[in-house]
């Protein structure tokens, strides 16, 4: 293994820099893809057009042979892309400097690693303490996928448990419309009309807006509701209703993860969700707070008032539900209610599931071999990496410091909005409309300083101004009706526009006799800088727009 790896000992120790560029001389590193051996796992690690990718960084790859077979990646597609097959895992394991995994290992497959080799997939190290213990007395080097920072929006290009989530909240909406029995979409057709299905999903994080979206596409009526007020545009602008519950309190714990509510909070919140239980034929559940069991939200009276044929999917199922009458891993009927638990949503989708985890763990090896030379290089002085390094040659680096984040994401939170509590309005503290006596007053100053600059300033700045004032009229009022989510869109095509000040430059090019040269060689940088910002910008913009475009 490469040697700079840091040897950093205590969880939340300040790692060692890790500068060393990687030594031309060491031979590439080998990556290895097992068979994944948990029971019903049909993912595999890597995919054939990925291991063409990893070759080209540099790296060697073997793949167990059989590795994607239920992901329907045959061995010779593999074989086609530049890895090798190997015929056992032992072999695989033993010959290995890197092995590529989705499930947390065993204990079989740990013991068959070879001492000092570095190893990436799921490892959930609060949930293993005797796994860790294992790894570590085999000098291994640990990267858990499923501890990534995901606050970094760098990381996302790597973020395992969010492309898993998304595909699992594509799958549950899929598992509910084979255990309905009717449309999704409502119909009039010669033999009667047809009611579109109502379908309510409690949790809108990363699952939650894929399952949003996928009912929303198949014709649903789709309604939402989460703790954390700030989702509340993204479920709007997938489609959704966002249904809020009939008690003030802010939901968010930071991260973008929820926390523990109130007790008044969760009794408004069962209301609502008895309310919805009556009037919807499917339930999806993701609902999660990190660290902590499956809140339960669905009760067996709720079930009991559901229409004989509706369905609950439990997505929450293996942290112990969210609804009581949950199996982990089943489909049960309980009051003509079927309630699907299954725990491996993702892997039911194995081909898409494999080739976006597969792609997650591409871009993590790119970050770990900037120099394209086949070597990993463990660089804990990146947060990113620092994150998901749960053990460097056998000792345990985790949990990690908190990520040096900017000043604006870790500002603290706006204390809760009691006064919106009692009001209550919408979304807090944000959305709270001013008080009457306030806005008056704004207004009064307002006018007051309209008068006095109208009154004194020169006719020529006068006009000026009121270009300026309307600009900000009109850009607001654009602004304010484009939907959540098309800001980031908008925005990188208005940053393209600001390049008119390219003309400034133009001008300045070839500027009037006398003029200096530096200035002609700052206008030069101007348009250079200005010309990346044009097309960079439409480019940007074209590309988001077409991840709209169906
Ligand atoms: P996430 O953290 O992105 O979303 C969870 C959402 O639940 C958050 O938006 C949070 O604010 C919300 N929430 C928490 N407590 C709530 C409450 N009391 N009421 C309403 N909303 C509440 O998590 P993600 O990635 O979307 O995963 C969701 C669930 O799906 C997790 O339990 C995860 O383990 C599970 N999952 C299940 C799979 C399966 O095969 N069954 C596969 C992938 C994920």
């Amino acid at each position: 293994m490469q040697s700079g790896v840091p040897t950093a000992t205590t969880s939340g120790a300040t790692p060692v820099a890790n500068a060393a560029p990687s030594a031309p001389s060491k031979p590439p590193q080998r990556i290895g893809v097992t068979r994944e051996i948990f029971p019903g796992e049909k993912r595999v690690a890597t995919v054939p057009e990925v291991v063409e990718k990893l070759v080209k960084l540099g790296f060697a790859v073997s793949v167990e042979t059989g590795a994607g077979d239920a992901a329907n990646f045959a061995d010779e597609t593999y074989v086609a892309a530049g890895a090798q097959i190997v015929d056992s895992a032992a072999k695989l394991w033993a010959e290995c400097d890197i092995v590529f995994k989705v499930c947390v290992p065993t204990p079989a497959e740990v013991e068959m690693m070879r001492q000092g080799g570095i190893l990436i997939g799921f490892i959930w190290p609060a949930q293993n303490p005797e796994l860790m213990q294992q790894l570590t007395a085999k000098k291994a080097t640990v990267l858990a996928i499923d501890s990534l920072p995901r606050m970094l929006s760098r990381a996302q290009k790597m973020d395992a448990l969010t492309s898993q989530a998304g595909v699992a909240g594509y799958r549950a909406v899929i598992e509910a419309a084979n255990a309905f029995g009717r449309f999704f979409a409502g119909q009039i057709t010669a033999a009667g009309k047809v009611q579109p299905a109502k379908v309510f999903i409690a949790g809108a994080g990363v699952a939650g807006l894929a399952a949003i979206g996928t009912a929303v596409g198949l014709g649903a009526i789709v309604r939402a509701n989460d703790t954390r007020a700030e989702v509340a545009d993204q479920v709007i602008s997938m489609g959704g209703e966002f249904v809020k519950v009939d008690f003030e309190e802010e939901g968010s714990g930071g991260g973008g993860y929820a926390k523990v509510m109130s007790e008044g909070f969760q009794q408004a919140q069962r209301d609502m969700y008895a309310k919805q239980a009556r009037e919807v034929d499917i339930i999806i559940t993701t609902a999660l707070i990190p660290g902590k069991p499956a809140p339960k939200l669905i009760t067996a009276e709720m079930v009991k008032s559901m229409k004989p044929g509706s369905v609950i999917v439990d997505m929450a199922a293996e942290r112990g539900g969210n609804c009581e009458l949950t199996e982990p891993g089943q489909a049960v009927v309980r009051h003509g209610v079927t309630i699907v638990g299954y725990t491996d949503l993702a892997s039911r989708l194995a081909k898409q599931s494999s080739t976006l985890y597969a792609t997650n763990l591409f871009r993590l090896t790119e970050e770990l071999c900037k120099t394209k030379d086949g070597v990993v290089n463990v660089n804990m002085e990146d947060d990113a990496i620092r994150g998901l390094t749960v053990t460097t040659e056998g000792n345990i680096t985790w949990p990690p410091p908190a990520p040096k984040l900017p000043a604006a994401a870790t500002a603290p939170a706006k204390p809760a909005a009691a006064a919106a509590a009692k009001k209550g309005h919408g979304h807090g503290a944000a959305s709270e409309p001013m008080a009457g006596n306030k806005l008056a007053i704004m207004f009064a100053v307002a006018i007051a300083m309209f008068w006095f600059v109208g009154a004194n300033a020169p006719g020529a700045f006068l006009a000026h101004f009121t270009v300026f004032v309307l600009a900000c009229f009109v850009g607001y009022m654009v602004v304010w009706n484009v939907t959540p989510a098309l800001h980031t869109p908008l925005m990188s095509v208005t940053n393209a526009i600001s390049s008119i000040i390219a003309i400034g430059a133009l001008v300045q090019i070839a500027p009037p006799a006398g003029t200096t040269d530096w200035i002609r060689w700052l206008a030069v940088a101007g348009i250079v800088l200005t010309t990346i910002n044009m097309f960079g910008g439409f480019a940007v913009t074209q590309r988001m727009l077409a991840m709209f475009r169906k």
